[in-house]
Protein backbone atom coordinates (compact mmCIF):
# COMPACT_ATOMS: atom_id res chain seq x y z
CA UNK A 1 0.00 0.00 0.00
CA UNK A 2 1.22 2.91 -1.16
CA UNK A 3 0.95 6.55 0.82
CA UNK A 4 -0.12 9.72 -0.49
CA UNK A 5 2.85 12.31 -1.44
CA UNK A 6 3.90 15.02 0.97
CA UNK A 7 2.80 18.34 -0.77
CA UNK A 8 6.36 20.21 -1.47
CA UNK A 9 7.70 23.15 -2.09
CA UNK A 10 7.38 24.89 -5.68
CA UNK A 11 11.04 24.61 -5.86
CA UNK A 12 11.40 21.12 -5.09
CA UNK A 13 11.86 18.45 -8.13
CA UNK A 14 10.04 15.46 -7.57
CA UNK A 15 12.72 13.50 -6.51
CA UNK A 16 12.56 15.21 -2.93
CA UNK A 17 9.04 13.51 -2.53
CA UNK A 18 10.59 10.27 -1.93
CA UNK A 19 12.91 10.98 0.74
CA UNK A 20 10.51 13.84 2.28
CA UNK A 21 8.77 11.29 5.05
CA UNK A 22 11.66 8.55 6.78
CA UNK A 23 11.30 5.36 4.74
CA UNK A 24 8.25 2.64 5.62
CA UNK A 25 10.00 -1.56 5.95
CA UNK A 26 7.60 -3.76 4.61
CA UNK A 27 7.63 -7.43 5.36
CA UNK A 28 8.14 -10.47 2.36
CA UNK A 29 5.45 -9.63 0.24
CA UNK A 30 4.31 -10.83 -3.48
CA UNK A 31 5.08 -8.39 -5.86
CA UNK A 32 2.21 -7.07 -8.47
CA UNK A 33 3.23 -6.58 -11.72
CA UNK A 34 2.07 -3.51 -13.61
CA UNK A 35 3.97 -4.54 -16.71
CA UNK A 36 5.43 -7.35 -19.27
CA UNK A 37 6.00 -10.32 -17.28
CA UNK A 38 9.12 -12.09 -15.16
CA UNK A 39 11.25 -14.09 -16.63
CA UNK A 40 10.91 -17.55 -15.84
CA UNK A 41 15.00 -18.04 -15.77
CA UNK A 42 15.22 -14.90 -14.06
CA UNK A 43 16.40 -16.56 -10.74
CA UNK A 44 18.35 -15.31 -7.40
CA UNK A 45 18.04 -12.17 -5.71
CA UNK A 46 18.78 -8.15 -5.87
CA UNK A 47 19.77 -5.93 -3.42
CA UNK A 48 20.33 -2.37 -2.65
CA UNK A 49 20.72 -0.36 0.30
CA UNK A 50 20.58 3.81 0.63
CA UNK A 51 19.52 5.86 3.09
CA UNK A 52 15.77 5.34 4.52
CA UNK A 53 15.45 7.66 7.54
CA UNK A 54 16.85 11.40 6.90
CA UNK A 55 14.71 12.54 9.88
CA UNK A 56 13.69 12.61 13.38
CA UNK A 57 11.22 14.19 15.17
CA UNK A 58 11.45 16.77 12.57
CA UNK A 59 15.47 17.40 12.71
CA UNK A 60 17.01 16.11 9.19
CA UNK A 61 20.31 15.19 9.03
CA UNK A 62 22.38 17.45 7.03
CA UNK A 63 23.55 15.45 4.46
CA UNK A 64 22.60 12.39 2.44
CA UNK A 65 25.26 10.04 3.23
CA UNK A 66 23.49 10.03 7.24
CA UNK A 67 20.60 8.61 6.59
CA UNK A 68 20.09 5.33 8.54
CA UNK A 69 20.71 2.39 5.58
CA UNK A 70 17.93 0.19 4.78
CA UNK A 71 18.50 -2.61 2.40
CA UNK A 72 15.67 -3.88 -0.44
CA UNK A 73 15.78 -7.20 -1.13
CA UNK A 74 13.95 -8.80 -4.39
CA UNK A 75 13.79 -12.58 -4.33
CA UNK A 76 13.22 -14.13 -7.82
CA UNK A 77 12.51 -18.06 -8.39
CA UNK A 78 9.85 -19.37 -10.76
CA UNK A 79 8.61 -16.46 -12.60
CA UNK A 80 7.51 -14.53 -9.52
CA UNK A 81 9.10 -11.84 -6.99
CA UNK A 82 9.01 -11.32 -3.43
CA UNK A 83 10.19 -8.34 -2.17
CA UNK A 84 11.60 -7.16 1.65
CA UNK A 85 13.23 -4.09 3.03
CA UNK A 86 14.21 -3.61 6.20
CA UNK A 87 16.77 -0.86 8.38
CA UNK A 88 19.97 -2.24 9.12
CA UNK A 89 19.74 -1.94 12.82
CA UNK A 90 22.75 -0.72 14.22
CA UNK A 91 23.90 0.62 17.88
CA UNK A 92 23.33 3.58 17.17
CA UNK A 93 20.30 3.17 14.93
CA UNK A 94 18.46 1.11 17.75
CA UNK A 95 19.07 3.64 20.42
CA UNK A 96 17.98 6.36 18.55
CA UNK A 97 15.11 4.56 17.72
CA UNK A 98 14.42 4.06 21.66
CA UNK A 99 15.15 7.71 22.60
CA UNK A 100 12.91 8.99 19.11
CA UNK A 101 15.61 11.44 18.45
CA UNK A 102 19.26 11.36 16.82
CA UNK A 103 22.02 11.16 19.29
CA UNK A 104 24.88 10.63 17.15
CA UNK A 105 27.06 12.77 14.34
CA UNK A 106 27.38 11.03 11.29
CA UNK A 107 29.53 12.07 8.30
CA UNK A 108 27.90 15.62 7.45
CA UNK A 109 25.68 15.61 10.55
CA UNK A 110 26.82 16.87 14.32
CA UNK A 111 25.22 15.43 17.33
CA UNK A 112 22.78 17.67 18.65
CA UNK A 113 23.68 18.84 21.93
CA UNK A 114 26.13 21.72 22.81
CA UNK A 115 29.64 21.34 21.85
CA UNK A 116 31.37 20.29 24.90
CA UNK A 117 29.50 17.17 24.47
CA UNK A 118 30.00 16.77 21.20
CA UNK A 119 33.95 16.19 20.66
CA UNK A 120 33.38 12.44 22.96
CA UNK A 121 30.72 11.95 20.62
CA UNK A 122 31.28 8.48 18.30
CA UNK A 123 29.98 8.48 15.13
CA UNK A 124 27.16 6.51 14.16
CA UNK A 125 27.75 3.68 11.50
CA UNK A 126 25.33 4.12 8.99
CA UNK A 127 25.43 0.81 7.42
CA UNK A 128 23.56 2.78 4.54
CA UNK A 129 26.37 2.57 1.21
CA UNK A 130 26.35 -0.63 -0.28
CA UNK A 131 25.77 -4.36 0.24
CA UNK A 132 28.61 -7.09 -0.36
CA UNK A 133 26.53 -10.84 -0.98
CA UNK A 134 28.54 -13.34 0.40
CA UNK A 135 27.96 -17.50 0.72
CA UNK A 136 26.10 -17.20 4.23
CA UNK A 137 25.42 -13.69 4.89
CA UNK A 138 24.50 -9.91 3.35
CA UNK A 139 27.24 -7.50 4.58
CA UNK A 140 25.53 -3.82 4.66
CA UNK A 141 28.71 -1.96 4.16
CA UNK A 142 30.03 1.81 5.16
CA UNK A 143 32.90 3.14 4.53
CA UNK A 144 34.17 4.16 8.34
CA UNK A 145 33.08 1.21 10.54
CA UNK A 146 32.64 -2.74 9.97
CA UNK A 147 30.10 -4.26 7.85
CA UNK A 148 27.25 -5.31 9.30
CA UNK A 149 25.67 -8.92 9.02
CA UNK A 150 22.40 -9.44 7.60
CA UNK A 151 20.01 -12.32 6.85
CA UNK A 152 20.19 -13.21 3.28
CA UNK A 153 16.28 -13.90 3.13
CA UNK A 154 14.85 -12.22 5.31
CA UNK A 155 17.52 -9.01 6.07
CA UNK A 156 17.58 -9.36 10.10
CA UNK A 157 20.46 -7.18 11.23
CA UNK A 158 23.31 -9.82 13.32
CA UNK A 159 25.24 -7.22 14.31
CA UNK A 160 28.64 -6.19 12.65
CA UNK A 161 31.27 -8.56 11.67
CA UNK A 162 34.96 -8.23 11.93
CA UNK A 163 35.54 -10.50 8.74
CA UNK A 164 38.05 -12.61 10.82
CA UNK A 165 41.04 -9.95 11.31
CA UNK A 166 39.38 -6.55 11.63
CA UNK A 167 40.58 -4.86 14.75
CA UNK A 168 38.42 -1.84 16.39
CA UNK A 169 39.87 1.06 14.36
CA UNK A 170 39.77 -0.80 10.73
CA UNK A 171 37.20 0.21 8.69
CA UNK A 172 36.11 -2.15 5.98
CA UNK A 173 34.54 0.57 2.89
CA UNK A 174 31.63 0.34 0.86
CA UNK A 175 33.49 -0.53 -2.20
CA UNK A 176 34.75 -4.64 -2.45
CA UNK A 177 36.07 -5.76 -5.47
CA UNK A 178 36.01 -9.59 -6.55
CA UNK A 179 38.48 -10.70 -8.93
CA UNK A 180 36.93 -12.69 -12.01
CA UNK A 181 39.25 -15.53 -11.67
CA UNK A 182 40.22 -15.94 -8.40
CA UNK A 183 37.02 -14.88 -6.36
CA UNK A 184 39.33 -13.16 -3.93
CA UNK A 185 37.64 -9.82 -2.41
CA UNK A 186 39.70 -7.05 -2.19
CA UNK A 187 38.85 -4.10 -0.24
CA UNK A 188 40.29 -0.86 2.14
CA UNK A 189 39.77 0.88 5.20
CA UNK A 190 41.15 4.55 6.01
CA UNK A 191 42.49 4.69 9.17
CA UNK A 192 42.10 8.23 10.64
CA UNK A 193 44.65 10.07 13.19
CA UNK A 194 47.82 11.55 13.06
CA UNK A 195 49.47 9.06 11.19
CA UNK A 196 46.65 8.34 8.43
CA UNK A 197 46.70 4.79 6.72
CA UNK A 198 45.21 3.46 3.73
CA UNK A 199 44.44 -0.53 4.74
CA UNK A 200 44.07 -2.81 2.31
CA UNK A 201 42.68 -6.27 2.57
CA UNK A 202 42.41 -9.92 0.46
CA UNK A 203 39.81 -11.92 1.33
CA UNK A 204 38.91 -15.16 0.36
CA UNK A 205 35.12 -16.07 -1.29
CA UNK A 206 33.85 -16.55 1.63
CA UNK A 207 34.85 -12.91 3.03
CA UNK A 208 37.13 -14.10 6.05
CA UNK A 209 40.28 -11.67 5.45
CA UNK A 210 42.93 -13.58 4.51
CA UNK A 211 45.83 -10.69 4.07
CA UNK A 212 46.16 -7.09 5.40
CA UNK A 213 48.62 -4.36 4.90
CA UNK A 214 48.88 -0.34 5.26
CA UNK A 215 49.94 1.92 3.57
CA UNK A 216 50.39 5.52 5.21
CA UNK A 217 48.84 8.41 3.82
CA UNK A 218 49.64 12.55 3.41
CA UNK A 219 47.11 14.03 5.68
CA UNK A 220 43.60 12.11 6.08
CA UNK A 221 42.10 12.38 2.37
CA UNK A 222 39.02 10.86 1.10
CA UNK A 223 38.73 7.65 -0.72
CA UNK A 224 35.58 5.83 -1.45
CA UNK A 225 36.29 3.63 -4.32
CA UNK A 226 39.18 2.02 -6.35
CA UNK A 227 39.88 -0.29 -9.29
CA UNK A 228 40.69 -3.55 -9.25
CA UNK A 229 42.89 -4.27 -12.93
CA UNK A 230 43.93 -8.23 -12.76
CA UNK A 231 47.08 -8.27 -10.93
CA UNK A 232 46.74 -4.46 -9.58
CA UNK A 233 44.73 -2.23 -7.41
CA UNK A 234 44.99 1.56 -8.33
CA UNK A 235 43.97 4.50 -6.05
CA UNK A 236 43.36 7.56 -7.39
CA UNK A 237 43.51 9.61 -3.97
CA UNK A 238 41.62 13.09 -4.88
CA UNK A 239 43.47 16.24 -3.42
CA UNK A 240 40.95 16.35 -0.66
CA UNK A 241 42.54 16.52 3.05
CA UNK A 242 40.56 16.73 6.46
CA UNK A 243 41.24 19.56 8.40
CA UNK A 244 40.96 17.36 11.93
CA UNK A 245 40.71 19.48 14.60
CA UNK A 246 37.37 20.93 13.77
CA UNK A 247 36.13 17.65 13.26
CA UNK A 248 37.31 15.66 16.32
CA UNK A 249 36.45 18.71 18.35
CA UNK A 250 33.31 18.64 17.22
CA UNK A 251 33.16 22.71 15.48
CA UNK A 252 32.56 20.76 11.92
CA UNK A 253 31.31 17.90 10.48
CA UNK A 254 33.75 15.69 8.23
CA UNK A 255 32.02 16.38 5.45
CA UNK A 256 32.37 20.38 6.18
CA UNK A 257 36.16 20.14 7.18
CA UNK A 258 36.68 18.15 4.35
CA UNK A 259 39.00 20.97 1.92
CA UNK A 260 39.67 21.15 -1.44
CA UNK A 261 43.37 21.49 -1.85
CA UNK A 262 44.14 21.26 -6.18
CA UNK A 263 48.08 21.76 -5.12
CA UNK A 264 48.28 17.77 -4.55
CA UNK A 265 46.85 16.71 -7.56
CA UNK A 266 45.27 13.27 -7.47
CA UNK A 267 47.49 10.75 -6.08
CA UNK A 268 47.91 7.35 -8.72
CA UNK A 269 48.64 4.46 -6.26
CA UNK A 270 49.45 1.39 -7.99
CA UNK A 271 49.50 -1.64 -5.74
CA UNK A 272 50.36 -5.08 -6.23
CA UNK A 273 47.23 -7.48 -5.91
CA UNK A 274 49.31 -10.69 -4.17
CA UNK A 275 51.54 -8.68 -2.08
CA UNK A 276 49.53 -5.53 -1.36
CA UNK A 277 52.72 -3.71 -1.62
CA UNK A 278 52.96 -0.42 -3.36
CA UNK A 279 54.00 -0.73 -6.93
CA UNK A 280 54.07 3.02 -7.89
CA UNK A 281 52.38 6.26 -7.04
CA UNK A 282 52.80 9.75 -9.03
CA UNK A 283 50.47 12.84 -8.50
CA UNK A 284 48.55 14.00 -11.99
CA UNK A 285 46.47 16.96 -12.78
CA UNK A 286 43.43 17.05 -10.16
CA UNK A 287 40.07 15.56 -10.15
CA UNK A 288 38.12 14.18 -7.70
CA UNK A 289 36.02 10.93 -8.24
CA UNK A 290 33.39 8.86 -6.27
CA UNK A 291 33.37 5.62 -8.55
CA UNK A 292 34.96 3.72 -10.88
CA UNK A 293 34.24 1.32 -13.81
CA UNK A 294 35.98 -1.92 -14.77
CA UNK A 295 39.75 -2.02 -14.76
CA UNK A 296 42.17 -4.36 -16.92
CA UNK A 297 45.79 -4.56 -18.13
CA UNK A 298 45.75 -4.34 -22.10
CA UNK A 299 48.39 -6.19 -24.39
CA UNK A 300 50.94 -3.67 -23.90
CA UNK A 301 51.13 -4.54 -19.93
CA UNK A 302 49.32 -1.10 -18.88
CA UNK A 303 46.66 -0.87 -16.73
CA UNK A 304 43.00 0.98 -18.38
CA UNK A 305 40.78 2.09 -16.18
CA UNK A 306 37.48 3.97 -15.75
CA UNK A 307 36.38 6.45 -14.07
CA UNK A 308 33.31 8.47 -13.09
CA UNK A 309 35.43 12.40 -13.17
CA UNK A 310 34.76 15.77 -11.28
CA UNK A 311 36.81 18.89 -11.52
CA UNK A 312 36.61 19.65 -8.34
CA UNK A 313 34.73 18.79 -4.30
CA UNK A 314 31.35 20.65 -5.40
CA UNK A 315 29.85 16.79 -5.79
CA UNK A 316 29.80 16.69 -2.06
CA UNK A 317 27.85 20.21 -1.57
CA UNK A 318 25.16 18.77 -4.16
CA UNK A 319 25.25 15.61 -2.40
CA UNK A 320 24.62 17.68 1.10
CA UNK A 321 22.15 19.61 -0.39
CA UNK A 322 20.11 16.31 -1.63
CA UNK A 323 19.19 15.99 2.16
CA UNK A 324 17.38 19.17 2.37
CA UNK A 325 15.41 17.88 -1.35
CA UNK A 326 16.89 20.71 -3.39
CA UNK A 327 20.23 20.65 -5.27
CA UNK A 328 20.85 24.05 -6.02
CA UNK A 329 25.10 22.88 -6.73
CA UNK A 330 25.95 21.91 -10.12
CA UNK A 331 28.49 19.39 -10.41
CA UNK A 332 28.30 16.70 -13.22
CA UNK A 333 30.37 13.87 -13.74
CA UNK A 334 32.15 12.70 -16.96
CA UNK A 335 33.21 9.11 -17.68
CA UNK A 336 36.51 8.64 -18.52
CA UNK A 337 39.31 6.07 -19.70
CA UNK A 338 42.78 6.36 -18.34
CA UNK A 339 45.39 4.47 -19.06
CA UNK A 340 48.09 4.15 -16.51
CA UNK A 341 52.03 2.43 -16.79
CA UNK A 342 51.93 0.18 -13.71
CA UNK A 343 55.85 0.91 -13.03
CA UNK A 344 55.95 4.92 -12.66
CA UNK A 345 51.99 5.21 -12.21
CA UNK A 346 52.23 7.76 -15.10
CA UNK A 347 49.42 8.58 -17.40
CA UNK A 348 50.19 7.33 -20.48
CA UNK A 349 46.28 8.58 -22.04
CA UNK A 350 42.97 9.86 -21.07
CA UNK A 351 39.98 10.10 -23.30
CA UNK A 352 36.47 11.15 -22.22
CA UNK A 353 33.75 8.80 -22.93
CA UNK A 354 30.93 10.13 -22.15
CA UNK A 355 30.46 13.89 -21.42
CA UNK A 356 26.77 13.56 -20.46
CA UNK A 357 26.62 13.65 -16.68
CA UNK A 358 26.43 9.96 -15.45
CA UNK A 359 27.31 8.30 -12.34
CA UNK A 360 27.22 4.41 -10.58
CA UNK A 361 29.46 2.50 -13.08
CA UNK A 362 28.41 -1.08 -13.24
CA UNK A 363 30.28 -3.84 -15.43
CA UNK A 364 28.69 -7.58 -16.39
CA UNK A 365 31.07 -9.63 -14.82
CA UNK A 366 30.28 -12.28 -16.46
CA UNK A 367 32.04 -10.98 -19.95
CA UNK A 368 35.66 -10.51 -20.44
CA UNK A 369 36.70 -7.29 -18.99
CA UNK A 370 38.15 -5.74 -22.31
CA UNK A 371 35.13 -6.18 -23.88
CA UNK A 372 31.84 -6.07 -21.60
CA UNK A 373 29.90 -3.21 -21.32
CA UNK A 374 29.62 -0.59 -18.88
CA UNK A 375 25.92 0.35 -17.30
CA UNK A 376 25.63 3.50 -15.59
CA UNK A 377 23.00 6.08 -14.23
CA UNK A 378 22.48 8.91 -17.10
CA UNK A 379 21.12 12.48 -17.06
CA UNK A 380 19.72 13.39 -20.86
CA UNK A 381 20.91 15.52 -22.56
CA UNK A 382 17.96 18.01 -22.67
CA UNK A 383 16.56 21.18 -21.49
CA UNK A 384 15.68 21.82 -17.21
CA UNK A 385 18.33 19.26 -15.50
CA UNK A 386 18.60 21.89 -13.51
CA UNK A 387 18.05 20.62 -9.49
CA UNK A 388 17.67 17.02 -10.99
CA UNK A 389 18.68 13.69 -10.39
CA UNK A 390 19.40 10.84 -12.78
CA UNK A 391 16.46 9.84 -14.67
CA UNK A 392 17.98 7.77 -17.58
CA UNK A 393 20.01 4.51 -17.35
CA UNK A 394 22.55 3.94 -20.23
CA UNK A 395 24.51 1.06 -21.61
CA UNK A 396 28.20 2.20 -23.14
CA UNK A 397 29.91 -0.37 -25.59
CA UNK A 398 33.58 -0.30 -25.58
CA UNK A 399 34.38 -1.78 -28.86
CA UNK A 400 31.69 0.68 -31.07
CA UNK A 401 31.75 3.53 -28.39
CA UNK A 402 28.01 3.35 -28.73
CA UNK A 403 25.88 4.58 -25.73
CA UNK A 404 22.54 3.64 -25.68
CA UNK A 405 20.49 5.47 -23.16
CA UNK A 406 16.65 4.34 -21.60
CA UNK A 407 14.67 7.36 -20.38
CA UNK A 408 12.49 6.66 -17.97
CA UNK A 409 10.33 9.62 -18.33
CA UNK A 410 9.25 12.78 -16.59
CA UNK A 411 9.73 12.55 -12.78
CA UNK A 412 10.83 9.09 -13.22
CA UNK A 413 14.18 8.33 -11.17
CA UNK A 414 16.17 4.99 -11.55
CA UNK A 415 18.35 3.79 -9.64
CA UNK A 416 21.96 2.70 -10.30
CA UNK A 417 21.08 -0.54 -12.98
CA UNK A 418 22.75 -3.77 -11.95
CA UNK A 419 23.28 -6.06 -14.94
CA UNK A 420 21.88 -9.67 -14.29
CA UNK A 421 23.47 -12.45 -17.05
CA UNK A 422 21.18 -15.29 -18.46
CA UNK A 423 23.03 -18.21 -17.55
CA UNK A 424 23.41 -20.75 -20.39
CA UNK A 425 23.50 -18.74 -23.10
CA UNK A 426 26.74 -18.57 -25.79
CA UNK A 427 26.80 -15.42 -25.92
CA UNK A 428 26.06 -12.90 -23.22
CA UNK A 429 22.48 -12.00 -22.43
CA UNK A 430 20.52 -10.84 -19.63
CA UNK A 431 18.82 -8.14 -17.61
CA UNK A 432 19.27 -4.73 -15.82
CA UNK A 433 17.71 -4.05 -13.01
CA UNK A 434 16.69 -0.72 -11.61
CA UNK A 435 14.67 0.70 -9.12
CA UNK A 436 12.69 3.64 -10.01
CA UNK A 437 10.96 5.99 -8.13
CA UNK A 438 8.13 7.60 -10.30
CA UNK A 439 7.37 11.32 -8.82
CA UNK A 440 4.04 11.50 -10.25
CA UNK A 441 2.24 7.99 -8.88
CA UNK A 442 4.60 8.75 -5.40
CA UNK A 443 5.47 4.95 -6.05
CA UNK A 444 8.85 2.81 -6.48
CA UNK A 445 8.57 0.26 -9.10
CA UNK A 446 11.32 -2.18 -10.07
CA UNK A 447 12.37 -2.19 -13.92
CA UNK A 448 13.53 -4.89 -15.35
CA UNK A 449 15.00 -4.46 -19.05
CA UNK A 450 16.40 -6.56 -21.48
CA UNK A 451 19.91 -5.64 -22.19
CA UNK A 452 19.55 -6.03 -25.81
CA UNK A 453 16.50 -3.84 -26.15
CA UNK A 454 17.20 -1.44 -23.48
CA UNK A 455 15.51 1.38 -25.39
CA UNK A 456 12.03 -0.26 -25.63
CA UNK A 457 9.78 -0.73 -22.53
CA UNK A 458 11.32 -2.23 -19.82
CA UNK A 459 10.15 -6.45 -20.11
CA UNK A 460 8.83 -6.15 -16.86
CA UNK A 461 7.49 -3.58 -14.70
CA UNK A 462 6.75 -4.53 -10.34
CA UNK A 463 5.46 -2.74 -7.82
CA UNK A 464 6.52 -2.27 -4.41
CA UNK A 465 4.94 -2.22 -1.68
CA UNK A 466 5.93 1.42 0.14
CA UNK A 467 8.15 4.13 -1.31
CA UNK A 468 11.51 2.96 -1.26
CA UNK A 469 13.85 6.06 -1.12
CA UNK A 470 16.65 6.99 -3.78
CA UNK A 471 19.83 4.10 -2.76
CA UNK A 472 23.28 4.03 -3.44
CA UNK A 473 24.35 0.29 -4.48
CA UNK A 474 23.50 -2.59 -4.99
CA UNK A 475 23.90 -5.93 -5.96
CA UNK A 476 22.88 -9.30 -7.89
CA UNK A 477 23.34 -12.70 -5.95
CA UNK A 478 22.55 -15.70 -8.83
CA UNK A 479 20.77 -18.62 -6.61
FE1 LIG B 1 29.70 4.55 -3.72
Amino acid sequence: MTTAAPSLPTQQKAWAQAIAQPAQEFPLTPLTVISGAIPADLRGSLYRNGPGRLERQGQRVSHWFDGDGAVLAVHFADGQAQGIYRYVRSAGFTEEEQAEQFLYSGYGSLAPGPIWQRWKAQLKNAGNTSVLALPDKLLALWEGGWPHQLDLHTLETKGVHPLGQLTDNEPYSAHPKRHPQTGHIFNFGIVAGANATLNLYRSDAQGHIEKKESVPLNGIPLIHDFVLADRYLVFCVPPVRLNPLPAVLGFQSFSDALMWQPKHGTQLVVVDAETLEVVSSEAVDPWYQWHFGKGFVNKDGDIVLEVVRYPDFATNQQLKEIAAGQIKTKADGEFWRICVEPQTARVRSQTCLIANHCEFPHIAEDQPTVTAPTYLSMQPSEPDTEGELFRAIARFDPDTEKLTIAEAGSDRYPSEPIYVPKAGNDTPSGWVLSVVYDGGAHQSELWIYDIDRLTDAPVCRLLLPQVVPHSFHGTWRPA
